[in-house]
């Protein structure tokens, strides 16, 4: 069978893809598949022109961010008649989208934190929502662009100066505790993980906590009440429904345990239609504590597409 697996891309999340490519492309070819390796550059034309040439019975779409995640490449392999894996165009456009996304869930009665919309001179002006808060991009990935605004913080008005990400942010309250993730395969939970970045003092899950080696200690299983665990699995599978997803997805929570009894308070911040691949990437983890090593998460992920 033959693959070509896209990465690269445009997006702030460009070497990330091309980490996570690179990964899956090896894989692969362990696995016995014929594999070309296609990198997206800036010129759309090269790629379609690689695609043509290359005729795979699939696409690997090792994209992740603005493009590559948001239905605008699945539109293209559409148009081409390609197979991809992944979700399709509508499922991809909410989720990159963090107020659709929101919005939707909401719909779906699943927990999100209350949020809106603002443009920059309204962030300017006042603060949106009660401190504490975070300023996100609405269609970024691996926390590019997010900021906590804390007590006594004085950078909101510099943050809409220099704001990089389209003319509006989302607001949302800040929700304490710790940072989950769950990833879903064929609509099935995995397992919990419990992310502890090392350096930020504020446990913020940032991009070198992401992606440095040693940035974060990934604890899994979750370590936290068995109810909140159990609801973690059920709230990541609901949220890959109610968008619509396909294939594997990552779901993202904010778990407030700070009030001592009790499961706690899980929030879902968003779900990632295209999981990081790469060696340090949580989906690989997961599926490697569920005996699925790296190749068959990758043949499982093709032949799912597939069929
Ligand atoms: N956006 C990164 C790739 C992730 O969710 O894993
Ligand atoms: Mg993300």
């Amino acid at each position: 069978l033959h693959v070509a697996v896209l990465h690269g891309g445009i997006s702030s999340e460009r070497t990330v893809s091309l980490s996570s490519g690179r990964a899956i492309a090896a894989a692969l070819r362990e696995g016995g598949y014929d594999v070309t390796l296609i990198d997206m550059g800036e010129d759309l034309v090269p790629t379609i022109a690689a695609l043509r040439a290359a005729a795979p019975d699939l696409v690997f779409n090792a994209l992740h961010g603005r493009l590559g995640e948001d239905g605008a490449i699945q539109g293209v392999l559409e148009w081409l008649g390609l197979k991809y894996t992944h979700c399709g165009i509508r499922a991809s456009a909410v989720a990159m989208d963090k107020e659709a996304t929101r919005q939707v869930l909401q719909a779906a009665g699943l927990p999100v934190a209350r949020g809106m919309v603002v443009d920059m001179p309204t962030l300017a002006a006042s603060d949106p929502l009660p401190l504490p808060y975070v300023v996100k991009p609405l269609a970024e990935g691996s926390s590019v662009g997010v900021e906590i605004l804390r007590t006594g913080s004085n950078r909101r008005v510099e943050i809409a100066s220099g704001w990089r990400y389209g003319p509006t942010a989302l607001v949302e309250e800040f929700v304490p505790g710790r940072e989950l993730t769950v990833a879903v395969m064929g609509g099935r939970a995995l397992t919990v993980t419990d992310i502890i970045p090392k350096h930020a003092a504020d446990g913020f899950y940032d991009f070198d906590a992401k992606y440095v080696a040693g940035g974060s200690v990934h604890q899994l299983p979750a370590d936290i009440h068995p109810e909140a665990f159990e609801q973690a699995l059920r709230l990541a599978e609901a949220a890959h429904r109610a968008l619509g997803c396909t294939g594997a997805t990552r779901t993202d929570f904010r778990y407030d345990d700070t009030s001592g009894d009790g499961p706690g308070r899980l929030t879902i911040l968003e779900v990632n239609t295209q999981p990081g691949m790469t060696p340090t990437s949580l989906l690989p983890e997961q599926a490697a504590h569920q005996g699925i090593s790296y190749p068959a998460l990758c043949d499982w992920i093709v032949q799912e597409a597939l069929s």
